[in-house]
């Protein structure tokens, strides 16, 4: 199977075999063909980098449908994996369901959204996410996890962790509360006054817009690395001689610093290497022009986690997930 089509980043890497799946009760006998075989569950590979063949199964759940049940004080959607994550920020807010705003235009799917805890401006998905539904592959049975079990963190969930590579979500359950709060205190947001729903979502696109690549016009899978945690003191010692350097403190110890910051001190930003860049207006997101390849990809991407482990004593962790010949792959 052609892989280009099917991941933002483009390289034209194949895969051995393809399997796509819109029910449970198929998964246990379609899975049984491909023995143990390696594969990877994949959405719209918004945040996936397939950087030479795969010699694996890519599996793509297509589970779609909204069904909505509402109380006297919440609405609760339970949305099938496949959707689309945009699609659905705006069939709420058409519906009057706020609370989805800030999270507009992020691509990918509604299953990959509680995966990495999708977040932006000010909000991440956590906050709404009532249980995830999915199959687990081993047990072959049918479970859901409430949100507290998902060991949702930064960019992070038991998705990546105990659970990898062993479940297809299925469906994801949010909980929205009616009593709608307006978070507007991240960047140019702060410009709006009392803004509602419908004006957060047109301000979040229009700042999405104007910085980040759209992944259908050049090739990109968003933030390339995450935000760095550090521990307070090595901070104060690196802010001696960069005094500029932005920081958010996660808690009394840890310091939260914008990788974008970082690299582009270095000099990156707009540094190409064949047909892959370091993006021109975030320095945060690596692009393809069409023409570049995974072992690119992987030099600059490097090059980058050397130069900022050698000036600012921080290690850079790819956001991205990055595929090779059998599985995922550490930078
Ligand atoms: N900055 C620079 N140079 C740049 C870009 C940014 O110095 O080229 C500095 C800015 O001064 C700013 C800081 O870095 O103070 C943070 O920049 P920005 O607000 O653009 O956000 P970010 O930390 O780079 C994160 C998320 C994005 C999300 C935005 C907005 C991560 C890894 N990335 O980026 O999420 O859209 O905040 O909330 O947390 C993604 O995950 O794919 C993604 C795009």
């Amino acid at each position: 199977m052609y892989l280009a089509p099917l991941h933002s980043f483009g390289f034209p890497s194949s895969a051995k075999a393809f399997l796509s799946i819109n029910n449970t009760t198929h998964i246990s006998a379609e899975l049984a063909g491909l023995g143990n075989a390696a594969f990877y569950v994949l959405g719209e590979g918004s945040n996936t980098v397939f950087l030479e063949d795969f010699q694996g199964t890519v599996i793509k759940p297509n589970f779609l449908g909204i069904e909505i049940i509402e109380s006297a004080t919440h609405y609760q959607l339970k949305v099938g994996s496949g959707e689309n994550w945009h699609d659905l920020v705006i069939w709420c807010l058409e519906k009057g369901i706020d609370g989805f705003e800030n999270l507009a235009l992020i691509p990918g799917t509604v299953g990959a959204a509680p995966i990495q805890n999708i977040g932006a401006y000010g909000v991440e998905v956590e906050k709404f996410i009532h249980s995830v539904e999915y199959y687990d592959l081993v047990d072959q049975t049918q479970q859901s996890l409430n949100a507290k079990d998902c060991e949702f963190d930064y960019r992070d969930s038991v998705f990546k962790h105990r659970l990898t590579n062993r479940v297809i979500i299925t469906s994801v359950t949010f909980s929205i509360p009616k009593d709608w709060q307006a978070v507007a205190h991240y960047g140019e947001l702060k410009e709006l006054s009392n803004p509602t729903a419908k004006e957060l979502f047109n301000k979040v696109v229009e700042v999405r817009q104007s910085k980040l690549p759209d992944p259908k016009k050049i090739g990109n899978a968003g933030s390339f690395f995450k935000n760095p945690h550090i521990a307070k003191d090595h901070y104060l010692q690196l802010q001696q001689h960069w005094p500029t350097m932005p920081s958010y403190p996660i808690d009394n110890t840890t310091i939260k610093v914008p990788a974008a910051w970082l690299i582009d001190q270095l000099g990156f930003k707009g540094k190409k290497l064949g047909g892959i860049a370091c993006h021109p207006k975030q320095a945060l997101v690596l692009t393809n022009d069409g023409t570049g390849s995974g072992t690119e990809l992987l030099q600059l991407a490097r090059e980058i986690k050397q130069a900022v482990r050698n000036e600012f004593s921080i290690e850079l962790e790819n956001e991205v997930r990055l595929i090779g010949k059998t599985g995922p792959i550490d930078l």
